[in-house]
């Protein structure tokens, strides 16, 4: 019987199957996650954090095992209801950002609004996608940099560009796999500070994957995988701030100098 929370998955298994060789990549977990939290996925690599955020982010389906997103059967449906769930529950942001190479800032934003014209977005105009981007955008602290193309823009810029674009998507919930891991202490914090103003101020799930015990900090709750399954789900007594995160490593880096 599916409850209130958000995200619910009961006993989830993934096994690849690799010719003869089957790898058991998830070996029965069960999550509950509900509205508003945030939370970050701890464990070593392989140990099943990508397949099982997969999962979480409909875009991929559990071998055996259930899955209710907002109470919704998600294991029930066919690749285009789940493409449909996907496109207005769920922002995705990956380690590897994902932006399109030669189109600026904006337009990165825009196209997924373009060609979600169902929904919420039916009837909505050019001009207020446009708009709609740009505030996703601002909302990042990129105001200035709509026109900018990826290879003008910093690794950190650029992962808020992919933030911002799964954000004009208003999804309830946000899941990133390792937003943080291509980029250094300040960016990083950049990142997470964004992410902690997302789940206050707009109340957006936040679920994120990560390598640094300092970035999980940041976080109120931590979920540790091993072999395919969750070894610890931690409450953090004292989350920190990414903003104080932000400044300190900003005036280490002025006494570098
Ligand atoms: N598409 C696939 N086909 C076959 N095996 C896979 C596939 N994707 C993942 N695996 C295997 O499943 C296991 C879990 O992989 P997964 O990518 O979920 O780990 P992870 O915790 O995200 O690791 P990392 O920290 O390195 O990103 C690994 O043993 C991996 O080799
Ligand atoms: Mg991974």
């Amino acid at each position: 019987m599916p409850d209130r929370s958000l995200i619910e998955i009961r006993d989830i298994t993934k096994t690849y199957r690799m010719g003869a060789v089957q790898v058991h990549a998830l070996r029965g977990v069960s999550l509950q996650v509900d509205e508003g939290e945030l939370l970050s996925i701890m464990g070593p690599s392989g140990s099943g954090k990508s397949t099982m955020m997969n999962i979480l982010g409909c875009l991929d389906q559990p071998t055996s095992g259930e899955y209710y997103l907002d109470s919704v059967d998600v294991s029930a449906l066919d690749d285009d209801a789940l493409a449909e769930i996907r496109n207005c529950k769920i922002g995705f942001v990956f380690q590897t950002f994902n932006l399109l190479p030669r189109t600026t800032a904006l337009q990165n934003v825009e196209l997924p609004l373009i060609y979600q014209q169902t929904g919420f977005m039916q009837g909505v105009s050019g001009r207020e996608r446009r708009q709609r981007a740009t505030q996703s955008l601002e909302m990042v602290g990129l105001g200035d940099r709509v026109h900018h193309r990826p290879n003008e823009l910093s690794g950190g810029e650029q992962q808020r560009v992919a933030i911002a674009r799964a954000l004009a998507m208003q999804p309830a919930i946000m899941l990133a796999d390792e937003p943080t891991g291509n980029l250094d202490s300040r960016s990083g914090a950049e990142i997470v500070a964004i992410f902690q103003r997302l789940n206050r101020e707009m109340g957006i799930t936040v679920v994120f994957v990560t390598h640094d015990p300092n970035i999980a900090l940041h976080t109120r709750r931590i979920v540790r995988l091993r072999d395919g399954r969750i070894v610890a789900d931690e409450q953090v007594e004292h989350p920190r701030d990414a903003e104080t995160t932000l400044a300190t490593v900003l005036a280490e880096s002025t006494e570098d100098e």
